[in-house]
């Protein structure tokens, strides 16, 4: 089964090494750059208007067309934001 970690892991974390996105660092964590402006956290459980991540993976998101993700993988990433972004 591919996992959020794994696509997270292939897709983002590739750039986004020096602290790389997990469950602890994304959920209820504050944005910190201009790519989150409208957004104060970068992931809100079951909130995808209000997750920063979300914004950037949507169609149209400035790290969709940098990461390459295909539309499987952000469905996989939706559903599971929209399922309470649980640790697992
Ligand atoms: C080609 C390199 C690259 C890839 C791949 C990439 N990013 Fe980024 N991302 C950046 C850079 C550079 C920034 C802005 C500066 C920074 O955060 O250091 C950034 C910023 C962000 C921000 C804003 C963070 C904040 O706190 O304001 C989010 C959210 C984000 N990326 C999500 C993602 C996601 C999700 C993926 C995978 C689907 C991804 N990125 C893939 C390079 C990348």
């Amino acid at each position: 089964m591919v996992t959020v970690q794994s696509i997270l892991d292939s897709r983002c974390n590739t750039c986004h090494w020096k602290s790389p996105f997990n469950h602890a660092s994304m959920v209820g964590v504050n944005a910190t750059t201009g790519y989150c402006s409208g957004h104060s956290k970068l992931l809100v459980p079951g909130d995808l208007d209000s997750s920063c991540i979300w914004d950037q993976i949507d169609v149209g998101g400035t790290m969709r067309s940098w990461s390459g993700i295909t539309s499987g993988e952000v469905d996989t990433i939706r559903q599971w934001i929209l399922e309470g972004a649980k640790d697992n």
